[in-house]
């Protein structure tokens, strides 16, 4: 069987007279982090909503080797979705809000107590939602995604707006996920998050998609300027083009143990977005 958990293949939307997706082609592999990268309004949103069967688009959109078109049952039972508004009932306790979710996914109820303590929510069993803070929502909401452990799991800008110590617990959340076998689709406007947790992203301008592949290799491929930044065992900084010319230079610093760091110059993220697409990410 093949590899491909999404498959999306020329895939448009409009909305009245506005093209908001125009010729995307992407595939997610079993098992690894994607992710959708893109400022506000990119069309990230659109892309989930197409693939979890809320939305038809044109060209071809696969979940499973199964059209979108045609998502039922099965397909929800193999898919969780962590989306900004996550469906949780504001008066219900963390508890019996996974409760109901664990009725519609006919999951054993044992599950609301291993899933609570896999996102750190013990003892909040009884704590009515309205009264958590916007972290702990977000935990209950991957909560609510786990509990039927699907293999696929959306997550729709899951750390927008936390502070960086809950963001990173999230973090966490999702490799341990990632460890087990679990898909992620994981869309964000933040290039450090995508740099860090992505196996491979696509970054998204206005529908289009003007880069895709692993992070590290996007930064490798827009690296404008093969310059080598030395600094010395003095702390001098040297800056040198990285040509034959300077072989005899770098080898005479290795000998007489006065190098101290050597780095390539390769752009981040969300400076080569800028340079495709003359905008900021981060926003
Ligand atoms: N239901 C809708 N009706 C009309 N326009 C929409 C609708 N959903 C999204 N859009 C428009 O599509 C564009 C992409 O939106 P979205 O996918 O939510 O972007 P992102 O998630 O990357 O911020 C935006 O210009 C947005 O206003
Ligand atoms: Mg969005």
């Amino acid at each position: 069987m093949d590899n491909k958990m999404i498959e999306l293949n020329n895939v448009t939307r409009r909305f009245g007279e506005k093209q908001v997706l125009k010729g995307i082609t992407l595939h997610v592999n079993k098992g690894e982090i994607f992710g959708l990268l893109g400022p506000s309004g990119a069309g990230k949103t659109t892309i989930i909503n197409i693939l979890t069967g809320q939305l038809s688009c044109g060209g071809s959109a696969r979940i499973f080797g199964i059209s979108c078109e045609k998502i039922g049952r099965e397909v929800y039972r193999r898919t969780g979705t962590v989306l900004d508004n996550c469906g949780l009932y504001d008066r219900l306790s963390c508890a019996d809000n996974l409760r109901l979710f664990a009725q519609i996914h006919q999951t054993p109820l044992f599950r609301v107590g291993e899933v609570l303590h896999q996102v750190g929510l013990d003892g909040c069993e009884g704590k009515k939602v309205k009264t958590l803070s916007k972290g702990m929502k977000q935990r209950l909401g991957l909560a609510r995604a786990i509990l039927h452990n699907p293999e696929l799991i959306f997550m729709d800008e899951p750390t927008s707006g936390l502070d960086p110590a809950t963001a990173s617990e999230i973090h966490a959340l999702m490799n341990e996920l990632r460890h087990k076998g679990t898909t992620i689709f994981l869309t964000t406007h933040n290039m450090d998050e995508a740099y860090r947790m992505c196996g491979r992203i696509a970054l998204l301008s206005e529908g289009k998609m003007v880069a895709y592949g692993e992070p590290a290799a996007i930064c490798r491929q827009h690296c404008r300027t093969a310059a080598l930044n030395i600094v010395t065992a003095d702390g001098e900084k040297l800056l040198l083009s990285n040509s034959p010319d300077h072989a005899d230079v770098i080898a005479g610093l290795m000998r007489s143990g006065q190098l101290r760091s050597i780095h390539s110059c390769e752009p981040d993220l969300g400076t080569v977005f800028l340079s495709l697409t003359g905008k900021e990410l981060d926003q």
